[in-house]
């Protein structure tokens, strides 16, 4: 059976201080959840990871993930950080491919790929985000744009590495924006990449994939999209800043 995940992206927010009293408040606010009913990963910065993974390290249900790596194993890159570096940290995940990384550091599927190698090389596991913008929404052209971000950067894998791997469907009209896809345009993406994994890998390898909604996901909206039969948990931005929404939006898989 696939995992159920939430996953909280901090992006470039909070110190230290303020990065481990938040894990604190919210591993406090979940001590009553069953530990394996969602597994919950927190994506601080670099410089918080060791800390981060220290401080979660006997907390069961918690994952630590990185977000972002650099796509070769070592070298004169100065400012930047391997895969092997991460999982020394003890983190196990890496966020790979987001769409800011994409926009701002012109991140293309080929070196997206090659990220992946890397990252799946050093045992860690990738969260892979792909999703449209809104112009290729608007214009019909969504299902293409994430079939060839899924072929270019993903569908080299063999099924055994595939297999480790979660999937990210993060439409970008809806990061940050307050637009949430609706529960019908979630699940019919997550339905459609479910089918290419499966075209490509099999059932069985694309019905234990675990594929995450990113975009505005908050405590109001949660529900109905984990609801949805195809999504099995969310990426969050601005919402997993705040311990309250981060928690009910843990929670709603639970109601
Ligand atoms: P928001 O939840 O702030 O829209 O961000 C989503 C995201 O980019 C998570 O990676």
């Amino acid at each position: 059976m696939r995992k159920k995940i939430v996953a909280g992206n901090w992006k470039m927010n909070k110190s230290l201080s303020q990065g481990l009293q938040l894990i604190d408040e919210i591993i406090a606010a979940t001590s009553d959840l069953p530990s394996n009913s969602v597994l919950k990963i927190i994506a601080p910065p670099y410089t918080h990871l060791a800390s981060v993974s220290e401080k979660l390290k006997s907390v069961t249900g918690f994952a630590v993930a990185a977000q972002n790596c650099h796509h070769m194993p070592n070298g004169a890159f100065t400012g930047e950080v391997s895969a092997e570096m991460i999982k020394s940290t003890g983190a196990n995940y890496v966020i790979i491919g987001h769409s800011e990384r994409r926009q701002y550091f012109g991140e293309n599927d080929t070196l997206l790929a090659q990220k992946v190698n890397v990252a799946l090389a050093n045992n860690l596991i990738p969260i892979f985000c792909i999703g449209e913008n809104g112009d290729e929404r608007k214009t019909n052209q969504h299902l293409e744009v994430v079939k060839k971000q899924l072929k270019e950067a993903l569908f080299h894998l063999t099924p055994i590495d595939f297999s480790k791997l979660v999937i990210a469907y993060e439409p970008v009209w809806a990061i940050g924006t307050g637009v949430t896809a609706t529960s019908h345009q979630a699940q019919g993406m997550h339905n459609y990449i479910r089918s290419e994994i499966n075209k490509k890998y099999g059932k069985d390898i694309s019905e234990n994939t675990s594929i995450l909604y990113g975009g505005s996901c908050n405590p109001q909206n949660a529900q109905e999209l984990f609801a949805c039969l195809d999504v099995d948990g969310g990426l969050i931005g601005g919402a997993s800043l705040k311990t309250t929404d981060f928690v009910s939006i843990i929670n709603s898989f639970a109601n």
